[in-house]
């Protein structure tokens, strides 16, 4: 019970950051939070029904905008918001939006993203439009560079927001830097992945990139052995049946 109560204090503590990052007060309260603390949610202080309502994807992704708020929007094509279900029981993120995306404006289309489809389809046997799939910032860093703070510090709020309107029963973190942004604390993959970590009360599995696991072509098939166990916690985790492969 203890833990459970640290849980939503840090998940409501996150939510009032987040939305304070995007000019937004007080947080709406998640509903875990609800039911455990038996309270009603204050309204919103943004009416329903206005674009810049906190309450959906749609118009957090009007409130962004034409976004300029890090320096990655100057050599952008498309901003990269996120898709999948406003419904998704299990939320995959990824650290930035490659060439492809960028091109596209969707996350994971590109050689990482294959990978990525065949987990969830192949793998799970989900479809890629019952998942959600979002990435750490928003805006493709040149050359496939790491995202760095300050664009990051940018960013994330979105993503957080984006995370407490989906409330995921799991989040997947595709890779250390994913990992560590989301998580707060300094990660190494080969040791914190397959083990349950937690962001807002929700339980996340890191686990490999799905491109470092294709640039590194002499341990492919071992990488993907441990993706796969970590694929298997989550599906345990979200009640789905594990089939033999
Ligand atoms: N790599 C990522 O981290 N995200 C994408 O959307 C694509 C590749």
């Amino acid at each position: 019970m203890e833990t459970e109560i640290r849980d939503i204090l840090g998940q409501l503590k996150n939510m009032i950051e987040a939305n304070r990052d995007m000019g937004l007060e007080p947080p709406p309260i998640p509903k875990g939070a609800l039911h455990e603390l038996n309270a009603e949610a204050p309204e919103s202080p943004v009416k329903p029904g206005r674009p810049d309502h906190p309450d959906s994807l749609e118009a957090l992704r009007a409130h962004i905008g034409d976004c300029r708020r890090c320096k990655l929007h100057k050599a952008r094509k498309n901003l990269v918001f996120g898709e999948g279900s406003p419904q998704a029981r299990l939320v995959f993120v990824g650290e930035g939006p490659g060439r492809d995306e960028d091109r596209v404006g969707r996350p994971f289309v590109g050689v990482a993203g294959e990978l990525l489809t065949d987990i969830i389809e192949k793998g799970m046997r989900l479809t890629r439009a019952e998942v959600y799939i979002c990435n750490i910032v928003k805006c493709h860093p040149p050359e496939n560079r790491d995202p760095e703070r300050d664009e990051i510090e940018a960013c994330l709020p979105f993503l957080k927001r984006q995370i407490s309107i989906i409330q995921p029963e799991v989040i997947c973190t595709l890779g250390r830097i994913a990992s560590q942004e989301l998580l707060e604390k300094s990660i190494k993959i080969t040791q914190d992945r397959g083990q349950w970590h937690s962001f807002m009360g929700i339980p996340v599995m890191p686990t490999y990139h799905p491109a470092y696991i294709k640039r590194s072509k002499a341990r492919e098939r071992e990488l993907k052995g441990h993706v796969w166990e970590d694929i298997k916690k989550i599906m345990k985790r979200l009640g789905l049946e594990v089939k033999k492969r």
